[in-house]
């Protein structure tokens, strides 16, 4: 293939970027979006923030702009999230307890409900595990609703859009270490009770090296029989950047259940690594040596 969209096709596998439906409107951006990508997820437009921002009163403008722009371009969609820790609306910080509780299982509900059907994947929780050594849950709102509230919004996500692949996805997680060691145990206690989960999201937000054991980590997750997706990737610039890319893609490639690549963000001057210059593409939307690298990785795969 001659686009990374052709590419990751050939391979059976998507390649996607995060977007902000607000620049769809830039020609330089949605020039590069529409020929180099099969699949997009809403940068912040589809988190609780955006789109429950009073209880009970939804606002699906910006999500509903990202599916028919997919639509229209034959590109699938990943849905970004359902609960998380961050970006929840003043109101939801607020509260606690049962009536927290109930407010995320709705929050769950009427979001998947309004989108059943156009998701290829929901993150239904993301970063719900703590940083460092303990391998356990991050302390939060959410967290302390009882420590099955991650089991409850994947049932009721389930329910509502029984369609979508529902993933757990989270960060620090590219190798193996006690965070991802945390995460693994999880998803390994859900497939043995069936609790549904079909999928776990790795962000990837990296620095100048990737971690020498990044790809058996996939593996062992997908050997737990889910899909293992890339879904954040970007890198910090340096004489290393194209390098790591490429490893992430081919490790990829090398995990038959490895289904997809997003990117976080067009060209560099979209993300929030700000001067990490960290994706494919130049603020002009020109290709960067770390394209090419992720071509030749995605066609020798
Ligand atoms: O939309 C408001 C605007 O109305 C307001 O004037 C402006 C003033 O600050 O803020 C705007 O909202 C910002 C929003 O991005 C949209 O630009 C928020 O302040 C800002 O916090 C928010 O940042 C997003 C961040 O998540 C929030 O934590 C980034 O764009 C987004 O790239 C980032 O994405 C996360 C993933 O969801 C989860 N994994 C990590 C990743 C990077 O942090």
């Amino acid at each position: 293939g001659t686009t990374l969209r052709a590419a990751a096709a050939e391979k059976g596998r998507y390649f996607g970027a995060a977007v902000a439906t607000g620049k769809l409107s830039n020609g330089t951006y949605t020039t590069v979006l529409n020929r180099e990508f099969n699949s997009v997820v809403a940068e912040n437009e589809m988190k609780w923030d955006a789109t429950e921002p009073s209880q009970g009163r939804f606002v699906y403008t910006g999500g509903d702009r990202l599916v028919s722009h997919a639509q229209a371009n034959g590109m699938s969609v990943r849905g970004h999230a359902l609960l998380w820790y961050q970006q929840q609306p003043v109101w939801a910080q607020n509260m606690s307890g049962s009536a927290l509780r109930s407010a995320m299982i709705n929050h769950v509900t009427q979001v998947a409900t309004h989108f059943r059907g156009k998701i290829y994947a929901w993150d239904v929780v993301n970063e719900a595990f703590a940083d460092g050594n303990s391998g356990g849950r991050r302390d939060s709102n959410l967290q302390r609703t009882g420590n099955d509230w991650i089991e409850a919004a994947f049932r009721a996500a389930r329910t509502a859009d029984p369609g979508a692949k529902l993933c757990y996805n989270d960060y620090n997680t590219d190798g193996i270490n006690a965070k991802s060691t945390g995460i693994y145990n999880m998803v390994r206690d859900f497939k043995s009770r069936g609790v549904p989960i079909d999928c776990v999201g790795f962000q990837s937000h990296l620095g100048t090296s990737l971690s020498s054991d990044y790809q058996a980590n996939l593996q062992r997750f997908a050997d737990l029989g889910v899909e293992v997706q890339i879904t954040e990737l970007d890198v910090m610039t340096g004489g290393n950047q194209a390098n790591v890319f490429a490893g992430v893609t081919r490790a990829c490639m090398n995990v038959s259940r490895c289904t997809g690549i997003t990117v976080w963000g067009v060209r560099d001057c979209d993300s929030w690594r700000g001067s990490d210059n960290a994706l494919l593409f130049d603020c002009n939307g020109n290709k960067k040596p770390a394209y090419d690298a992720v071509l030749n990785a995605l066609n020798s795969g």
